[in-house]
């Protein structure tokens, strides 16, 4: 098969394939001269005798020594063109569930400051101690490459067992820990091995829509249960097959699970056989609160912990890491290996590098300085700028915040996310992390994210919006 480069020959050859399906070109029909095409469709002789071959090569056209080609027989009107007459092509249940979820816009980033929730500053990364870890596993490379573990590489596991003891308590076996292309993809694969479709799973709400997406796209039916300044309610959970929870800091509204709610949620787990699925995804950000130790310590049989890298060191990395009962690692290594056979190994192989050496631990160390210094300054610009027209959620830990404009009704978002916009700032608003169903905030809230910014640009955007949000009341 011809390999063109060459983005002309390619749009010659949808060009008359297409006339070939209309029907506009009958087969016998001669094709122009090389010489007339290319001057119709101002391209060089070779590149029209480049895509005459390729359709001939197809079997759209038949060559004739000395002469134009022809249209071969039986690829007129009576063959449908693939775009037009082929019948629907069938779509799983899955992938029906899937398209019905709501997606979402991809955006440029706001010029002046963006509050986008889940991005990292480029100058926070540990770039040194990367390139010396990633030069290190390069230079071990043995010559023969092969597939990795799909449990994760065996450094990185052992690495990771030692750092969630000493950084969250866990006492976990190597066995346990199955490292994972970032925690969306730990979410997927507790979808698929937890949830039948039908059954029910339990979701904070509001709450992280990517993992409600991910649960509900494998057939599972949502039980949104509220939070309040306690996190999850768990004096009515319903019947469910697991249940995804943020302890730590509840996504989005940043409360803390207390202490009676946890062993409510425990005991509600012990007596159903529900799976609670503890999203740590910011466990390292603590900036006024004690240490919480994770559910996982707790009940390790009914728990799955979810850690990821993707606020310490990058979400474009896709490292996370599942800990799972000793019963379930099995399932879960065979679905990681359908799914990818491995997250890459060269990755894994430099973070087991950071961690063990200890490079990982100073990095966190100062990457929680830093943006605790981001969090002070959003605080008090809020405070300054904003006054009494916001109030502040979810500040004690974390890269966000969320603010809501009091006495600014929630249907205003749209209009003020436009004007902030317009003036260079990104906001993204709370409600559609809000079950569909249920009742909404009526307030107007945006998360703050503020883990890409520097300083100035977070006073910038929040002096910015000032004048701007004081024209909506
Ligand atoms: C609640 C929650 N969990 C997990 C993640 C991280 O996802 P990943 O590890 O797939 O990048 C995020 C990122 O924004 C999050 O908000």
């Amino acid at each position: 098969m011809v390999q063109f480069t060459d983005g002309v020959a390619r749009r010659i050859i949808a060009a008359i394939k297409e006339q070939i399906h209309a029907g506009a070109y009958q087969p016998g029909d001669r094709l122009p001269s090389t010489r007339t095409f290319a001057s119709e469709w101002g391209a060089s002789r070779t590149t029209v005798t480049v895509a005459y071959g390729q359709l001939i090569a197809e079997g759209y056209l038949i060559s004739r020594a000395g002469a134009r080609p022809i249209v071969a027989k039986g690829l007129g009107a009576a063959v449908p063109a693939p775009s037009q007459a082929s019948p629907p092509r069938h779509l799983s249940g899955f992938a029906q569930r899937l398209l019905a979820l709501p997606r979402p816009a991809a955006m440029q980033p706001a010029q002046i400051a963006d509050f986008r929730y889940g991005d990292l500053s480029g100058a926070d990364f540990p770039v040194l101690a990367w390139r010396r870890a990633v030069n290190r596993v390069s230079l071990q490379r043995k010559k023969r490459l092969r597939y990795g573990d799909p449990q994760g590489a065996p450094a990185l596991r052992a690495a990771l067992q030692g750092y969630l003891w000493r950084a969250r308590g866990i006492t976990c076996s190597a066995q346990q820990i199955i490292i994972v292309s970032g925690s969306q993809q730990g979410l997927d694969l507790c979808a698929r091995l937890l949830l039948d479709p039908g059954d029910a799973f339990v979701i904070e709400n509001p709450g992280y829509l990517l993992a409600r997406h991910a649960f509900a796209a494998a057939g599972g039916v949502a039980r949104p249960v509220p939070v309040d300044r306690d996190g999850l309610m768990t004096d009515a959970l319903p019947p469910a097959r697991l249940a995804y929870v943020t302890p730590s800091h509840q996504f989005p509204l940043g409360s803390v699970l207390s202490a009676t709610r946890r062993r409510a949620l425990l005991a509600w787990a012990t007596e159903t056989g529900a799976t609670i699925i503890e999203d740590d995804y910011d466990g390292e950000y603590r900036h006024d609160v004690a240490p919480i130790p994770p559910l996982q310590t707790l009940d390790p049989e009914a728990v799955i912990y979810v850690g990821t890298f993707s606020k310490t060191l990058s979400p474009a990395l896709r490292l996370g890491y599942l800990v799972v009962p000793p019963s379930l690692a099995p399932a879960f290594v065979e679905a990681k290996r359908l799914t990818d056979r491995h997250t890459p190994l060269l990755e894994q192989e430099a973070l087991a590098e950071l961690l063990s050496e200890g490079a990982y631990e100073r990095h966190v160390r100062s990457i929680r300085r830093t943006n605790a210094a981001r969090r002070a300054v959003l605080l008090q610009a809020l405070a300054e700028e904003l006054g009494p027209m916001v109030s502040v959620e979810g500040a004690d830990t974390g890269l966000h915040v969320v603010a809501w404009l009091r006495d600014v009704a929630a249907e205003r978002e749209p209009g003020i996310i436009a004007a902030a916009r317009a003036a260079g700032v990104g906001l993204y608003p709370v409600s559609p992390l809000y079950d569909p169903a249920g009742p909404r905030p009526r307030e107007a809230g945006f998360i703050l994210g503020y883990a890409s910014l520097d300083l100035d640009a977070v006073k910038k955007g929040i002096a910015l919006l000032a004048p701007l949000l004081a024209g909506q009341r």
